[in-house]
């Protein structure tokens, strides 16, 4: 029986990952710890309060003591660290709360597990760490880091942490670096919902600069189906690259969506780049094929109709978050471009 202490679980791809293994490994403990800051919404987990196997616990993961006592009181073994300000415009607008929570925080999940000897810490991070790719290439585990966001430095800087704690004292650990999830219960300031919520309701689609920028799309469940395979399965001081296999532009994304919705090309606006933009991502995801036998299992065009069709059904799940805070986000973000 695995006791895990998944942090950051009521966010897009933690939830997704909650659900899943309550759903396929009933001998599961998961005790979920999240802040619940913008981007964490207990919604996500509808359901799931009360049943068997999950405990949620409100808290920040820079909270030493609170870690510590979770830790002692469910007896947790393995630690999966979704918690993060995910955000990269937002890490542009303020980059303080970034190191607050992916530094900080990944320091404090760290010296717990230090202390409290726990058997696996699996770091959830991201391909950004390694920053941008010219037309040709993939990022490869070997691949030197040069996050280039203030989100991108401050996952970079999460990931040596762990490296160095297990250099230092042995912690067993995995970073996984995945590229761009999209799928239920994603919030609305990400590429794919944002273009999704505006073309339902007739608004501009902002797209950045040329548009021409690319991601490799994977839908969330083969990630989560990765970060198990992970934590299952492989050994300690292993880092995986996990990706879909599925290069798209921005403007294949989108245009896309709206043929898929049948709504007009001309919803499209050209609007100012992101500063640093990042012009491409790209994964070789060879080693957890080859070690883990993972590969993904939903193509972009199928996870895509999954997801319009879950948000097309959950449009009160939508609708409750796109209005007060996130609006006058919104607002500020695109009202001037
Ligand atoms: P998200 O923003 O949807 O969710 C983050 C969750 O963390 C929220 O529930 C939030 O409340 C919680 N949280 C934030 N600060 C916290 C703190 N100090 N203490 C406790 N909880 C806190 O993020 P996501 O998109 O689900 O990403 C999850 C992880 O996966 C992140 O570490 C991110 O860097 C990584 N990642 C994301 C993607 C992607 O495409 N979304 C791709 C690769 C890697
Ligand atoms: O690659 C993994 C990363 O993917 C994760 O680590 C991050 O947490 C996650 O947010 C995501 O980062 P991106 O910056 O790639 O995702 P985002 O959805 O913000 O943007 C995707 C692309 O779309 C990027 O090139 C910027 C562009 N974009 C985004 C928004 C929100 C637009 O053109 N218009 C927009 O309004």
């Amino acid at each position: 029986m695995k006791r895990l202490l998944v942090t950051g679980g009521a966010g897009f791809i933690g939830s997704n990952f909650i659900r899943m293994v309550l759903d396929e490994h009933h001998d599961c403990l998961v005790v979920n710890l999240d802040k619940l800051t913008y981007a964490g919404n207990l919604e996500n987990l509808a359901g799931i309060e009360g049943r068997q196997g999950y405990v949620f616990v409100r808290g920040d993961i820079c909270d030493g003591p609170l870690v510590e006592k979770i830790i002692d009181e469910h007896e947790i073994d393995a630690i999966v660290n979704f918690a993060a300000e995910s955000h990269v415009d937002r890490s542009i607008d303020e980059p303080k709360v970034f190191i607050e929570t992916n530094v900080t925080g990944t320091l404090t999940l760290l010296e717990a597990a230090r202390d409290k000897k726990i058997s696996r810490f699996v770091q959830i991070s991201t391909d950004e760490v390694y920053g941008s790719l010219g037309p040709e290439g993939k990022f490869t585990e070997s691949t030197a880091l040069h996050p280039n966001s203030p989100y991108s430095a401050s996952k970079a800087a999460g990931d040596h942490l762990v490296e160095a704690f297990g250099h230092t004292w042995g912690i067993p650990y995995n970073i996984t670096r995945c590229s761009n999830n999209y799928g239920p219960y994603q919030f609305p300031e990400k590429l794919i919902p944002l273009m999704l919520n505006n073309a339902l309701n007739d608004r501009p689609l902002p797209v950045y600069g040329d548009g021409l920028q690319v991601r490799d799309w994977l839908y969330v469940r083969d990630h989560c189906r990765a970060v198990w395979a992970v934590l299952a399965g492989a050994p300690a001081g292993r880092i995986y690259n996990i990706g879909g296999c599925s290069e798209k532009t921005n403007m294949e994304v989108v245009e896309l969506i709206l043929e898929r919705l049948g709504k007009a090309k001309s919803l499209i606006r050209h609007v100012t780049d992101r500063p640093g933009h990042d012009r491409r991502y790209a994964i070789d995801a060879a080693r957890i094929m080859a070690e883990l036998d993972w590969k993904p299992s939903v193509s972009f065009k199928t996870g895509l109709d999954k997801t319009i069709k879950w948000y097309l059904e959950n449009k009160a799940w939508l609708e409750n978050l796109v209005s007060g805070d996130y609006r006058s986000y919104y607002e500020k973000m695109y009202g001037n471009r």
